[in-house]
């Protein structure tokens, strides 16, 4: 997928950032939340739409809609390492939690283990678990989850990347995956960091395509194994995902992931996602990769430097440091350009740093943070 080979940066990855407007103005560092949107996105869902006013909405639009999401399984697919067969396409990350939560039909004497630093897109789909159908929820730091695995343990589910610090999940966990369903939180995985679902042995991947592939809101992945997708309930069916609708109340579902595809993905938001895909794809994705990961290891020397701690990270592109006031301070930033985000409930600021930002944003970071002193 990636055109440039390893060690030679492509010329691309320094154009990168012009790709994206709303950078001329602000030193947006809030990827984790939603990424920055290239024109050529905005422009692409505006085509899309536009060609729909023009034409009206006929069968060959619907077949237009096909032939899209299956463009978008594909580069989804590759983006994760695994086939288009093993990956249904979502409107975000929750709801591909959901579905495989919901689908494992857990109840009285079953387990989910997870950590003690999860995303509510996680723990809601943990908590109707709990309290729609019985099932138990032990926690465990993040790092200590294979060997925290219990005899009753029926799904560990966690973060890829924890949202509050970076963290990574431990590489352990491939050697629990025969015993227990891993599930991944990929929120803050895909598109900032290379993802191997087989080299992290999990069965279960679900990610956003709003944050660190600069798409539109309302678009995500779910990877499930084929041994996964034997076990787990089609909590919900239609015309979205029968492999023939025309079988009324006989009809089955598709034979692959495509059966937990969500059934209203438009054209134009799939479109916009295609084309964002395609800007990061031209500037490589080991660039992308690897620059973003250099520029949050400076900001974190230099975050050092002017007396921030920083909390305990892996190789991740997300920086949390302290702040005293975290939700005035991300305030003060915003009214001087700088766009980052606090984590509620700790003193911490959070910043997304991505291969389209560059040492200018970082030093306005800095300034601003000086300023408020
Ligand atoms: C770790 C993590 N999980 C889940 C989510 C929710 O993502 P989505 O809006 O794609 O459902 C987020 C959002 O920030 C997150 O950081």
């Amino acid at each position: 997928m990636d055109r440039t080979p390893y060690g030679q940066p492509s010329d691309r990855i320094d154009s990168l950032r012009e790709q994206f407007p709303v950078l001329a103005e602000w030193a947006y560092l809030n990827a984790g939340t939603d990424g920055p949107l290239p024109a050529v996105a905005t422009q692409a869902a505006a085509e899309e739409l536009e060609h729909q006013s023009r034409t009206g909405r006929t069968s060959a639009h619907f077949e237009h809609r096909h032939e899209l999401a299956d463009a978008l399984r594909s580069s989804y697919s590759e983006l994760l390492g695994c086939v288009p067969a093993e990956l249904a396409l979502t409107t975000c990350t929750s709801e591909g939690i959901s579905l495989v939560v919901q689908g494992l039909g857990l109840g009285p004497g079953d387990e989910i283990l997870t950590s003690d630093q999860e995303h509510p897109g996680l723990l809601g789909a943990i908590q109707a678990a709990r309290d729609l159908c019985g099932a138990q929820v032990r926690l465990a730091a993040l790092g200590d989850l294979p060997a925290a695995v219990g005899p009753n343990t029926k799904l560990l589910a966690c973060s890829h990347v924890s949202w509050v610090s970076g963290e990574l999940a431990p590489n352990t966990l491939a050697a629990v995956a025969d015993s227990v369903p891993i599930l991944l939180d990929g929120a803050q995985g895909v598109g900032a960091i290379e993802v191997d679902v087989r080299a992290l042995g999990c069965h279960a991947y679900s990610g956003a395509g709003q944050k660190w592939l600069c798409g539109p809101d309302g678009l995500g992945m779910l990877y499930v194994s084929g041994e996964l997708q034997e076990r787990l309930a089609v909590v919900r069916r239609g015309y979205g995902n029968f492999e023939a609708a025309t079988e009324g109340l006989d009809a089955h579902v598709h034979p692959d992931a495509r059966r937990f595809d969500c059934f209203g993905l438009s054209a134009e938001a799939i479109a916009c996602a295609l084309a964002a895909l395609g800007v990061l794809e031209d500037a490589g994705w080991q660039d992308v990769h690897r620059r973003a990961l250099q520029l949050a290891d400076t900001l974190v020397e230099r975050l050092a430097k002017c007396g921030r701690v920083v909390a305990p990270r892996g190789e991740s592109t997300l920086v949390s440091f302290s702040s005293v006031d975290p939700a005035a301070e991300r305030v003060r930033l915003a009214e001087r350009g700088i766009v980052l985000r606090d984590i509620p409930n700790q003193p911490l600021l959070r910043a997304s740093v991505g291969a389209w930002n560059n040492e200018q944003d970082l030093d306005r970071l800095i300034d601003g943070l000086g300023a408020g002193q």
